[in-house]
């Protein structure tokens, strides 16, 4: 679901999520494999730098596996704990409980060292919109949680979902919202539905995604659209790509609307492969 964010809604999201925070152990920030930077929220940092975090580049299944290994290291080498995780299959999702607790190691050392026996860890899951924090929580659950509005505002009472033996989940994500003040993060929002194509200019999107596909993907541009050269013009580039495909007008003028649709359903439905519009 995607929503328009108002100031007032950006303050309330904030709140909220300082008051999930309160009673948390551990947070678990939820990234698009495929943007890993233009899919959070900068305040993140400063909202969570008092907790230990684990990152999880979801939706790695559509992602380019090569930039995904890259981007590991990246938040390594910032000292993050990181996983790759393919919500909707389930895969990667079994090390969340593992990393959890190396990350909350110090926390257990303390309550060991006080003669207590430590507790359950408390997790939060955290993220824009549409990065997969419900698909993730149902599999953590292991069962399906009804989904509440991405609304700040939208409160349903919150439970903890036991996840083995040493880890509680609360039921209710953390939800920050996406920043595109810089437009090329909007058109990768826009590209990976976290944000409603509409919000942004529809032909100015795909120009954009033709240009990402041209400089790192030429041959599967090639390969999809049975060209033998790629046109340096972008203009040209939709010409041939549409008279390829057919999606003409009457008097035989390549169709744009139709031929951008087609290159944004292709690429959403995983035809181009699997595709990043983000390098660390
Ligand atoms: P949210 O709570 O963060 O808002 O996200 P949610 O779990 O609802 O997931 C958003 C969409 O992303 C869902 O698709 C979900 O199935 C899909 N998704 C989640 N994790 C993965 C993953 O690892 N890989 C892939 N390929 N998809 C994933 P949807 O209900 O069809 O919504 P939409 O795609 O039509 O927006």
């Amino acid at each position: 679901m995607t929503i328009q964010w108002y100031p007032g809604h950006m303050a309330k999201a904030k709140r909220e999520v300082q008051e999930k925070l309160k009673i948390i152990d551990v947070v678990i920030e939820i990234v698009d494999a495929r943007i890993p930077l233009s899919s959070r929220n900068p305040m993140i940092d400063d909202l969570t730098s008092h907790k230990p975090r684990l990152i999880l580049l979801n939706k790695a299944d559509l992602a380019d596996s090569q930039l995904t290994k890259q981007w590991v290291q990246y938040f390594e080498k910032k000292n993050f704990a990181v996983l790759t995780v393919d919500a909707q299959l389930g895969k990667g999702i079994k090390d969340i409980p593992m990393k959890v607790r190396e990350l909350a190691k110090p926390l257990l050392d303390k309550f060991r060292a006080k003669g207590m026996n430590p507790r359950a860890l408390r997790a939060l899951i955290l993220g824009i919109p549409n990065v997969g924090k419900s698909t993730v929580i149902n599999r953590l659950a292991n069962k399906k949680i009804t989904k509440i509005g991405d609304r700040p505002g939208v409160t349903k009472s919150q439970q903890w979902i036991k996840v083995g033996k040493e880890m509680e989940l609360l039921d209710t994500p953390g939800i920050l919202w996406p920043k595109f003040e810089d437009q090329d993060v909007g058109f990768r929002l826009a590209l990976t539905g976290a944000i409603k194509e509409e919000i942004f200019d529809f032909q100015e999107t795909i120009v954009f995604l033709l240009n990402e596909l041209k400089t790192s993907y030429p041959e599967r541009l090639k390969e999809r659209y049975h060209l033998e050269t790629l046109a340096e013009d972008i203009t040209e580039l939709l010409d041939d790509i549409g008279t390829r495909r057919g999606c003409l007008v009457a008097g035989g003028l390549v169709d744009y609307d139709r031929t951008a649709e087609m290159i944004f359903r292709d690429f959403r439905q995983g035809k181009l492969g699997h595709i990043s519009l983000e390098r660390p």
